[in-house]
């Protein structure tokens, strides 16, 4: 049997990844986060870049070796070609275009919202892959998305953010509260133990199937400001209980969207994506649904955040339809779904 065997290769954000993906199942997937950026409260697009300079070639070296593949057996090299910071994705595409001339193997250009997508068509042992169509809410640090899958590379966004993410939310309420970048994990890590209940965010809705999460931020920031003004350690002094209850807000509001997309949708084969599926609420709420006769899928944590194996399956079944990239394509911070 003829394998098909993918370099994938991620640099959109702040981690530089590469992995090796043979027939669908994942050989190598090696992750370099840059901790350069908790100091400044949020990713500094310029110290990211660099920081992917001096990352990409070892991690392509350890994902390869990890592997145990040698350059001459990957069969095409899929890189990140956007949505992201232009800078970053410009070292992963330059490297991605080299290592294609140099080897005589094609490039393919993968669409990073779309790959967190297709993390879960991942081959794994006693794992099913989603029955299609597919109901898929993408929340990462800058997009949050209602996708409907009809096929591995036929997605249609349904519902979207008109403002910030959900993974902003988390990252702006953490940075009201003095945690560093990146706070949702350790919202997430603050409200264990915390009473959801104690104090009470507004939960926006707005039309349709798209989210809002700008009036969330203002409203910790009020919050903090107003109850800091009489004590000044309110935050310390309460810092489970107020994780817990922004976690409860953007959680609840993420969820009660999706099952309007659910009913109007009908479709019962459901998941997350992004770095928010990380989220132990968010998880433990998707999971649920389980008991309304859904299929739920939720992705291992290798695969929530930035990785290169998503970028690699989603050159998988590019390259079952032959659809390669161009060496005269520049990588694009916004991109169409
Ligand atoms: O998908 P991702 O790695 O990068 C983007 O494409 O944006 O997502 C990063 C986002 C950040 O906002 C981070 O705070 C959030 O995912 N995140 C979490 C958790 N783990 C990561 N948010 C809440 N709870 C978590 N456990
Ligand atoms: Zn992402």
């Amino acid at each position: 049997m003829q394998h098909i065997t993918i370099l994938g290769i991620e640099s959109s954000c702040d981690e530089t990844s590469a992995s090796v993906i043979r027939d669908g199942r994942v050989l190598s997937n090696f992750i370099a986060n840059q901790s350069i950026h908790e100091k400044y409260g949020g990713v500094v697009p310029e110290l990211a870049s660099r920081a992917h300079q001096s990352n990409i070639v070892p991690v392509v070296k350890m994902a390869l070796e990890q592997a145990r593949v040698n350059l001459d057996e990957i069969d095409a090299i899929a890189y990140t070609a956007g949505p992201g910071l232009i800078g970053a994705l410009m070292v992963g595409s330059s490297f991605a275009k080299g290592l294609s001339i140099s080897l005589n193997k094609p490039l393919i250009e993968a669409h990073h919202m779309k790959a967190h997508v297709l993390a879960h068509f991942i081959k794994e042992e006693n794992k099913p892959m989603p029955t299609l169509p597919f109901l898929c809410l993408t929340v990462s640090g800058g997009h949050t998305q209602i996708v409907l899958v009809e096929q591995p590379l036929d997605q249609k966004v349904i519902g979207t953010t008109v403002d910030d993410a959900a993974g902003e939310a988390f990252d702006k309420a953490a940075k009201i509260l003095g945690l560093p970048y990146p706070g949702g994990p350790l919202i997430d890590k603050y409200a264990e133990g915390g009473d959801p209940q104690r104090f009470s965010f507004p939960i926006s809705d707005i039309p349709d199937l798209d989210f809002s999460f700008s009036g969330l931020k203002t409203a910790v920031l009020y919050f903090v400001r107003d109850h800091v003004k009489v004590n000044p350690n309110f935050v310390s002094e309460n810092l489970n209980d107020i994780c817990a209850s922004v976690q409860h807000t953007i959680v609840e509001t993420l969820m009660r969207k999706f099952e309007k997309a659910m009913d109007e949708t009908g479709v019962k084969s459901v998941g997350i994506a992004g770095g928010v599926s990380a989220n132990s609420l968010l998880r433990k709420r998707m999971l649920a649904l389980c008991d309304k006769g859904c299929e739920v899928f939720v992705p291992k944590f290798e695969f929530c955040t930035d990785n290169a194996a998503m970028i690699a399956i989603y050159g998988h079944y590019m390259y079952e339809e032959q659809r390669f990239g161009r060496l005269n394509t520049a990588p694009k911070a916004r991109m169409e779904y």
